[in-house]
C-alpha cells in the first residue's frame, strides 16, 4: 500500500517584497485506502498545502521533506508527480484554451499510465465515467475549463480523479459557491474511489457540511500553517458545533 509522508513541512511565499512564511511544519501521513480530512479557518494554509505538493512555483520549501513510498516527491516534476500517482486537482491550469476534455483526458491518462491507453477500451471507459456522474455526452467536446459552472469544474474534477485511479488524491474543496448538487457528485465520486480500498484521499474543506456525505477515517485540524489536532469523524461534528475558535486565539489565523 502507498504512504505519502509529509514531514515537518515549511513553506514561504513572497508577498508584498516580503517572504512570508505560510506553513510551519506541517506532519501528516496518508495511506492508500485512508480518508482524511483536513478543516481550519479560513488563511490557516490549507491551500498553500495543496499548493505545495502540486509542486506551484509560486511556493517555497523550506524545510521538510515529502515522499511516496519513500521517494522524494519534492524532487518530482509535475508529471513525474502524477505518474508516480499522486492526484492534485489543482495541478492542472484552469483554462485550456483549443484543448477539448477528452483530448486532455487521454493526455492526462497517457502521461499517468506511461502509455497512451487504447482508443477504443478508452472512449467506453469515459463514456461510462460520465454516466456515472450524469455529465452530457456533449461536455467531452468542450474546451477544458472555459466557461464550465463551479458544478461543472467539480464533474470534470471527479471524472479525472475516476479515470486516473491515483494511489493519493488531494482534493481542494474550498469552492463556497457549490450547491448540493455539486456536493453530492464530489461526495459520490469520493466514495465510489474509495470503496476500490485504492486511493487514499486527503479532502481539504472548511465546511462541515461535505463531510455529511464522506465519512472520513481521520480529521485534522488545521491552525496557522499547522496541524494541531488530529481524530477521528467525531472531531468534525465538534468543530460543526465549536466552530475553530479554540484552535484560533492568539489571532494566528486571518
Ligand atoms: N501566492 C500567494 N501570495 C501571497 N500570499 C499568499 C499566497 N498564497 C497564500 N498566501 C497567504 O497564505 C495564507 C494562507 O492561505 P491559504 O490559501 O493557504 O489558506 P486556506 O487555509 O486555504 O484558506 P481558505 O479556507 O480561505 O481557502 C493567507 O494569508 C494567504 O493570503
Ligand atoms: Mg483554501
Amino acid at each position: 500500500m502507498a504512504t505519502l509522508e509529509i514531514r515537518d513541512l515549511h513553506v514561504t511565499v513572497e508577498a508584498d517584497n516580503a517572504t512570508k512564511e505560510i506553513l510551519k511544519g506541517v506532519d501528516l501521513t496518508v495511506k492508500q485506502g485512508e480518508t482524511h480530512a483536513i478543516m481550519g479557518p479560513n488563511g490557516s494554509g490549507k491551500s498553500t498545502l495543496a499548493y505545495s505538493l502540486a509542486g506551484h512555483p509560486k511556493y517555497t520549501i523550506t524545510g521538510g521533506t515529502v515522499t511516496l513510498d519513500g521517494e522524494d516527491v519534492l524532487e518530482m516534476s509535475v508529471d513525474e508527480r502524477a505518474r508516480a500517482g499522486l492526484f492534485l486537482a489543482m495541478q492542472y491550469p484552469v483554462e485550456v484554451p483549443g484543448v477539448s476534455v477528452s483530448n486532455f483526458l487521454r493526455t492526462s491518462a497517457t502521461a499517468v499510465r506511461g502509455e497512451a491507453p487504447k482508443l477504443r477500451t478508452w472512449v467506453k471507459e469515459v463514456k461510462e465515467a460520465m454516466e456515472r456522474l450524469n455529465m452530457d455526452p456533449a461536455f467531452a467536446e468542450r474546451n477544458v475549463n472555459e466557461g464550465f459552472s463551479g458544478g461543472e469544474k467539480k464533474r470534470h474534477e471527479i471524472l479525472q480523479l475516476e479515470l486516473l485511479k491515483p494511489k493519493i488524491a488531494i482534493l481542494d474543496e474550498t469552492d463556497s459557491g457549490l450547491d448540493v448538487d455539486a456536493l453530492r457528485v464530489v461526495s459520490e465520486g469520493v466514495n465510489r474511489v474509495r470503496e476500490t480500498g485504492e486511493v487514499g484521499t486527503l479532502l481539504i474543506t472548511h465546511y462541515t457540511r461535505i463531510l455529511r456525505y464522506i465519512k472520513p477515517d481521520y480529521v485534522h485540524v488545521f491552525s496557522a500553517g499547522r496541524i494541531v489536532e488530529s481524530g477521528g469523524a467525531e472531531l468534525a461534528d465538534k468543530l460543526e458545533e465549536e466552530g475553530y475558535e479554540a484552535y484560533t486565539k492568539g489571532g494566528a489565523s486571518a
